[in-house]
């Protein structure tokens, strides 16, 4: 079995998580990593904090207080959040650690022995006041490409381009407000062009089809264009600075540090299982998969710029897949930072206790997989109402309800089978065979559809059959009828663990299924046998 890694985004901790990171990296990479365990498979699942890049700064000065404590607050709480919303990471690391510095310093290092990069002197963006160099989000201005008057130097959050300072038109200073003079400086460029031609546009094309529809546009886009040279230095003070003696007050652009931010929490995992060098079973193995879970506007760093800094250093294994999702809206509006415009988890999680899995269910529904969506409240109770509780809810409640009733909790026996009862049977084999080809696919929410499918076959099951009305005249129908019932809830009870962890571990625990049990009764049903509850 090959080893695999799942990495999802490095959320800045420059602010809580909302539900769109929720559904756009974080809960897709968790339902993943939660089915491949369950299939016994040999999965690490890595994220930690972006702590560096302007982002923080920026908000280091909003606040008026250092990076260090801005990285601190929301590190903390933005760690807290996934655990209660159960993204079950096997480390949540920060880009701030020691081992970290040390990883993406000696990248850099092997990158610039290699003679990969390129050096170059020239003038850039310099606010004269704040005695500053205008790096990516220190700067704005209108959009070439679509008129927005606010994007930033390296994006415009509106039309989604990638820019760079030079392309602003009508740039000012995010730190003085005020026009900005230019001035020379050298930074250190990989040189994608030239890598376009040698390798990285056959690599990238050889997916077509494989990769998402949604991923594989937007890197075809970028191919169509011709790659330009990426600068991987910044003039900053608060990163990785750069290891070269001529460097000073310069650091490793956020974009070339985060992604080896993968790397750097995977060799802290291995080093608390106390196994230092595990972590190259993963990175260095050409045997193991490396899958990124990010959003759209992460795209280019994962498909394009990482790839080709692993390649260039040699000894790391390249993304196998990126399955990015779109944006998800909140009621028909922009989910939006600046304008306080999003459900932020940490706040959710304190209005709603307890109440994790509904969220979970919703964003899994309604995730914005191939093209942008959106998240209502009419919505949220609409699904809540008509499927967690009319259906699952239904169906494992009348099951309960009804062995409690009838055998006082315990599992009856099963008898000689009606066709009905054949054909619930067949549908306990098709649909978690269905459930597993659309996860091992990226296709979420088809999977979920197919787990309330199954809901539904036992709702249909127990309408058709009605045992309610045979326990006097046929007990021994009954009997069947309500163990196959309790097959099919110790199923659901199962499969829908990498979904709905929490109602999960509720649901096997008043059945007192047990682990062992469980774990054999999930390969079963994922290989399309059957459990068994006897
Ligand atoms: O867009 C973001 O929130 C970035 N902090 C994602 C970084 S992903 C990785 F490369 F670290
Ligand atoms: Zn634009």
């Amino acid at each position: 079995m090959k080893p695999t890694i799942v990495t999802a985004a490095l959320p800045y901790a420059n602010g809580p998580v909302h539900i769109g990171h929720l559904a756009g990296a974080y809960l897709p990479s968790d339902i993943y990593v939660r089915f491949l365990r369950l299939r016994g498979e040999d999965v690490v699942f890595i994220c930690g904090s972006d702590e560096h890049g302007v982002p923080i700064t920026l908000r280091a000065r909003k606040e008026g207080i250092t990076p260090q404590q801005v990285v601190d607050k929301y590190h903390s709480m933005i760690k807290k959040s996934f655990e209660e919303i159960g993204v079950s990471f096997d480390i949540y690391h920060r880009t701030s650690e020691k081992i970290h510095a040390e990883t993406a310093s000696d990248f850099f290092t092997t990158l610039y022995n290699k003679k990969v990069f390129t050096q170059d002197e020239s003038e850039q963006y310099y606010d004269e006041e704040a005695g500053l160099f205008l790096a990516d989000r220190y700067i704005t201005g209108t959009c070439p490409n679509c008129g927005n008057t606010n994007a930033y130097g390296d994006q415009c959050e509106k039309c989604g381009k990638s820019l760079s300072p030079a392309d602003l038109i009508n740039p000012h200073s995010q730190l003085s407000g005020k026009a900005p003079i230019k001035k020379k400086t050298t930074h250190w460029y990989l040189p994608l062009d030239t890598m376009q031609t040698e390798w990285l546009d056959k690599w990238i094309r050889s997916h077509e089809g494989d990769w998402k529809n949604n991923v594989f546009g937007q890197c075809k886009s970028w191919l169509d264009q011709g790659l330009q040279p990426r600068a991987v230095t910044r003039d900053l003070d608060w990163g990785v600075p750069v290891p070269l003696p001529d460097a000073k007050g310069k650091v490793l652009y956020v974009w070339f540090d985060a992604p080896i931010g993968y790397i750097s929490a995977t060799k802290a995992l291995f080093e608390q299982r106390g196994d230092k060098d595990g972590w190259k079973k993963y990175w260095q193995n050409q045997d193991a998969r490396l899958l990124h879970f990010i959003g759209k506007d992460n795209i280019v760093f994962h498909c394009i710029i990482f790839p080709a800094m692993l390649k260039a250093h040699g000894d790391f294994i390249l993304p196998e897949n990126i399955p990015a999702n779109e944006f998800l809206n909140l009621e028909g509006d922009k989910i939006s930072t600046s304008r306080n415009w999003a459900v932020w988890l940490n706040e959710y999680l304190e209005e709603f206790p307890g109440k994790q899995d509904i969220l979970r269910y919703v964003l899994c529904a309604t995730a914005p997989e191939n093209k942008d969506n959106d998240f209502t409240w009419k919505d949220f109770q609409a699904r809540n109402n008509n499927e967690l509780v009319a259906i699952l809810g239904n169906f494992v409640n009348r099951t309960l309800v009804l062995t409690q009733k009838y055998y006082n909790g315990k599992v009856p026996p099963r008898h000689a089978l009606h066709d009905e009862d054949k054909a619930c049977i067949d549908e306990m084999r098709n649909i978690p065979e269905k459930i597993e080809q659309y996860i091992l696919g990226y296709r979420f929410r088809d999977a979920l559809f197919e787990l309330m499918n199954l809901a539904r076959v036992g709702n249909k099951y127990l309408a058709d059959s009605e045992p309610w009305k045979l326990q006097a005249k046929d007990p021994q129908r009954v009997e069947t009828i309500l163990n196959i019932s309790l097959e099919l809830t110790a199923q659901l009870a199962s499969i829908m663990s990498p979904f709905l962890p929490f109602t999960s571990a509720k649901l096997l625990s008043m059945l007192e299924y047990h682990s062992m049990q469980l774990e054999t009764s999930c390969r079963q049903s994922i290989a399309g046998g059957r459990a068994s509850v006897e």
